[in-house]
């Protein structure tokens, strides 16, 4: 199939808990783009090695099983009434990838050559026709190098772990302040200082710091960085 020529590929990277999701799921919706939460398929696989006795008490992974096992891993994403919904192997994992536990285990996880790999080679595939807005850490350096809009959300640790401890209250899963800051704090570190596709800037993205912004004004933000990158492509492909 061939890729719809006015559709581009929106790649949104930052931060933890920095907002990414929100406002990318509301772009996608709003343009009628394919949404992809990468971190989700990340999550998805830590869930698949805890389930299968390869993360030890210590934290430390099964590297090997898990190269092994990744042939067996389907990650795919199903649309129901309340927003899209990961599905690992079949099953709606949602709920389950976004737990504390998950939370405290996927960073090492995500620094393993294998997995990237392979969650690489299957969010390109998604990307194949464009129209798709996807977010993680590495969308605008490693997966899509050349999409048309990047974006680099941040903000500072202390607003995105008041967000994360929010939201994990409201998922049902409470725990304190303190510890989701301390998660937030060290997965920055790891994201930034891990050799496989370190969380970096792309050279052409756009830096967003939204930590006195509302989500409305990053929504009108967004669009307008959306349109006038469009307007550009369409203005010099005339
Ligand atoms: O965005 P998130 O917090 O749901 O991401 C979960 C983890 O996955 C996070 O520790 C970083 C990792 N991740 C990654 O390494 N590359 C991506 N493209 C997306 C997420």
């Amino acid at each position: 199939m061939t890729a719809d020529k006015n559709k581009i590929i929106v790649a949104i990277d930052g931060y933890s808990s920095s907002g990414k999701s929100t406002m990318a799921k509301k772009l996608a919706a709003d343009l009628g783009y394919r949404y992809i939460d990468s971190g989700a398929m990340y999550r998805a696989v830590t869930l698949f090695a805890m389930e299968h006795g390869m993360i030890s008490e210590s934290g430390s992974v099964d590297e090997t099983a898990l190269t092994d096992a990744l042939r067996n891993i389907y990650i795919d994403f199903a649309v129901t009434p309340e927003g899209q919904h990961t599905m690992l192997n079949g099953v709606d994992v949602e709920h389950l990838i976004r737990s504390l536990e998950v939370s405290n285990h996927v960073s090492p996880v995500a620094a393993i050559h294998s997995v990237r790999q392979a969650l690489t080679a299957q969010q390109q595939r998604f990307g194949a026709e464009k129209g798709i807005v996807m977010d993680g850490r590495d969308i605008g350096t490693t997966v899509f190098p050349n999409a048309e809009m990047k974006v680099f959300v941040t903000a500072s640790p202390e607003k995105r772990a008041r967000r994360r401890f929010i939201e994990l209250q409201q998922n049902g899963t409470p725990s304190s302040y303190e510890d989701v800051l301390a998660n937030v704090i060290e997965r920055d570190h790891i994201d930034e200082t891990r050799k496989e596709s370190p969380l970096r800037k792309a050279d052409d993205a756009v830096i967003l710091d939204n930590s006195d912004m509302s989500l409305q004004q990053q929504e009108k933000w967004l669009m307008d960085l959306y349109n006038r990158i469009t307007s550009e492509i369409n203005g010099s492909n005339c």
